[in-house]
């Protein structure tokens, strides 16, 4: 079971779920997900993660592993909605655990059974002061966001405990790729590349020398299926531990573009971390998972699917 498998991590993960041969079923209400990255190969419900509905979803499909990727994702609408976020983020994935739980109550002892929780590294270990920041730092999410994903971490942890459910939390850097949408906050890859090709000047706010760690698509899914086998109940930073800022992105992509955009700036948001990098070498030792697409592969790949799809 994949919710948000219509989304952009999502619908890629579903994708190679199914090329492995498995039985997909995925749950996405289509807010920001899109039809068309649905694989036909997957049984579809068009439902709320909140709505009674899922448990009767549960119930027909059985799954053993649950990857729970949907959320409401924009970190500024969260601040400004924090109630709604929570609902979703918060409510919504208990919805999906209980629910999980529910039907695997008998069987959780067969190592198959697994929930599989997709939350963030970039918004929960706040301000950080050791970067590449590992997962030993403590969590300090300064958005309602980040504070929903951690919640969520904690049931997980609280979960396994009290009922020996068996868990993974995977804590992504900043993702992109192809299907990224170009509209939402987090993806200033799939921002920069829709608006150049487009010929619109893009802006780059603040002084562009704010760093992120951009960890392409596809080993965001390696780490998906690694975890899937592995029997542990535990959690890992999911980036490439390398800092890269938004001009050397907007660089980047303008170079391989070629419409010789310059550099524009505009104002910086307000409170926007400065600096955001995660240590991985947990998931490297232990899961064997290394990221496999350096920046300037993945630029190329992204630009290309922006291009096919205009
Ligand atoms: N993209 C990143 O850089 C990044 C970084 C850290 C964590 N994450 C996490 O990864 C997951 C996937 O993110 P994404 O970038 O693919 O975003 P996305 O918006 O493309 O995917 C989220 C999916 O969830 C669906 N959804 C939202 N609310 C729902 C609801 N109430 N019920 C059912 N479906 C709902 C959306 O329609 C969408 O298809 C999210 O949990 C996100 O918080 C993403």
């Amino acid at each position: 079971m994949v919710t948000g498998g219509a989304g952009f991590i999502g619908s890629h993960l579903v994708d190679r779920l199914i090329n492995e041969g498995n039985s997909v079923a995925v749950i996405d209400d289509l807010s920001t997900g899109k039809k068309e990255n649905l694989n036909p190969k997957a049984a579809f419900y068009a439902v709320d993660i909140n709505a009674p509905e899922i448990k009767g979803i549960f119930k027909k499909e059985n799954p053993e592993v649950v990857f729970h990727l949907a959320a409401q994702i924009n970190l500024r609408d969260s601040v400004i909605n924090p109630l709604k976020d929570a609902q979703t983020n918060i409510l919504g994935s208990l919805n999906v655990i209980d629910n999980f739980l529910a039907i695997n109550r008998k069987r959780l002892d067969d190592q198959k059974i697994k929930f599989i929780f997709s939350s963030t590294g970039g918004a929960i270990y706040g301000n950080a002061n050791i970067i590449p920041t590992p997962e030993t730092y403590r969590e300090f999410p300064l958005s309602p966001y980040g504070v929903a994903k951690l919640a969520v971490e904690r049931y997980l942890n609280y979960y396994h405990e009290a009922f020996g459910m068996s868990y993974a939390i995977l804590r992504y850097a900043n993702v992109y790729g192809p299907r990224q949408n170009s509209k939402g906050e987090a993806g200033v890859v799939a921002i920069f590349c829709d608006k150049m090709l487009a010929g619109i000047q893009p802006e780059i706010t603040g002084d562009g020398l704010q760093t992120r760690d951009f960890v392409y698509v596809q080993d965001v899914v390696e780490a998906n299926m690694l975890v899937m086998k592995k029997n542990v109940s535990d959690f890992y930073n999911i980036g490439t531990g390398i800092e890269t800022n938004i001009n050397e992105i907007f660089d980047a992509i303008n170079g391989y573009i070629g419409k010789g955009f310059p550099r524009k700036y505009a104002l910086a948001m307000s409170g926007e971390q400065k600096r955001s990098c995660l240590d991985c070498l947990k998931a490297q030792q232990e899961l064997g998972w290394d990221p496999k697409i350096s920046l300037n592969e993945g630029i190329v790949k992204t630009v290309h699917w922006f291009l096919n799809k205009s």
